[in-house]
């Protein structure tokens, strides 16, 4: 496992990280626990020591079994070797926050400060290393005051870190916030097919050296090449909306395309949809962490294994720049 600094801080993160979603058994279908608590000492054993939680992910769920997994190792939860970077949803309301949303009231003081304590005890400890707002709008650039109060909780000593999660449909409206020095670390999606952060936001990351964090590398499952056309997502899977209607059969096309400028101009040995998929986000210089969401133990050694391998050649990354596509709708993650 290679590291890379995570912005300001003094951190060195896994190039992979995991992705503790679809652990927390709530939105992904069926989930064991005896599966997720083996990808997650899986990923640990093979040198992950970064992990991206949620409060949502199961209502804490997700939390537990990261503090269940870290004590059984003998790690310190929070301020230890192994980061958690969890996050705090807006008060009850819509998501996305409406326009004429109130940034004080979605994240109020008495709120942020109830759900940091709801951390803590989920992951039995002490200080949270990283706290990200879940989901964000631009209009509150103006008036940031939960960001002020998630800084008054750092001073205290409750929280290491501080940062947002893209809003999926605005991603860029978290810059302004890195120019001017309220993130500690971003999370945002970035992968083969959507690529636009290579243009403003991951540039401005590394200028005001804030740690990045990307999600959905493998565009929740599609570019693992394992969908097909037929493909059933049950009940209880996001998935089922977020590939509904024919959003599946047009991604199947995309990631057919991008099987076969793979075929062109990589390297068969190393060079396969998943592996590339992973790569092609950490061949970004800004990039501190890619957190593919791992459901088992074999996911977690295939996802892992990845930052062994060398980074795609300049044919095959600059072949799959022509893959870039906007799709600008909306899946609630
Ligand atoms: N708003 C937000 O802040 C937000 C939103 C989304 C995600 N996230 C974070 O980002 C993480 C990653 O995103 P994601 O989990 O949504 O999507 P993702 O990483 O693009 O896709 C994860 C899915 O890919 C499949 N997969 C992973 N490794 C595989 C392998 N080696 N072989 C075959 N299939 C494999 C699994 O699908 P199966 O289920 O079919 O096994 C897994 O559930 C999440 O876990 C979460 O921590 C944050």
């Amino acid at each position: 496992m290679k590291f890379r600094k995570f912005g300001k801080t003094s951190w060195d993160v896994s190039e992979i990280g995991f992705g503790a979603w679809a652990i927390g058994g709530n939105a992904w279908g069926k989930q064991n626990d005896s599966d997720s608590l083996q990808a997650l000492h899986k990923a640990l054993d093979l040198g992950v020591n970064f992990i991206d939680t949620a409060q949502s992910y199961g209502n804490g769920h997700s939390e537990s079994l990261i503090g269940q997994v870290l004590k059984e190792r003998g790690e310190k939860i929070g301020n230890g070797s192994v980061k958690v970077a969890t996050k705090i949803p807006p008060s009850d309301g819509h998501w996305p926050p409406l326009p004429y949303d109130d940034c004080r009231i979605r994240y109020s003081e008495k709120y942020l400060r109830q759900r940091v304590e709801f951390s803590l005890q989920k992951l039995g400890a002490e200080v949270l290393d990283l706290v990200q707002l879940h989901t964000w709008t631009r209009a509150w650039n103006q008036n940031p005051v939960a960001l002020e109060i998630l800084r008054e909780l750092k001073k205290e000593g409750k929280i290491l870190a501080i940062g947002i999660s893209t809003p999926e449909h605005d991603q860029n409206s978290l810059n302004d916030l890195m120019k001017n020095g309220w993130l500690d670390a971003v999370q945002v999606i970035y992968n083969i097919f959507e690529q636009e952060p290579a243009a403003e936001f991951l540039p401005l990351a590394k200028e005001n050296q804030v740690g990045v964090i990307v999600r959905v590398v493998f565009d929740e499952g599609s570019l693992t090449g394992k969908y097909h056309q037929d493909h059933v997502f049950h009940e209880g899977d996001f998935r089922r909306r977020y590939f509904k209607g024919d959003r599946l059969k047009d991604t199947l096309q995309k990631v057919e395309e991008v099987k076969k400028t793979i075929g062109e101009y990589g390297d068969p040995k190393v060079d396969n949809l998943l592996s590339v998929a992973a790569r092609f986000a950490l061949q970004n210089p800004a990039v501190s962490t890619v957190i593919p969401g791992m459901r088992n133990l074999q996911q977690a050694e295939i996802d892992c294994s990845f930052s062994e391998l060398p980074p795609l050649n300049k044919t095959l990354y600059s072949a799959l720049k022509n893959h870039t596509w906007r799709r600008a709708f909306w899946y609630g993650g």
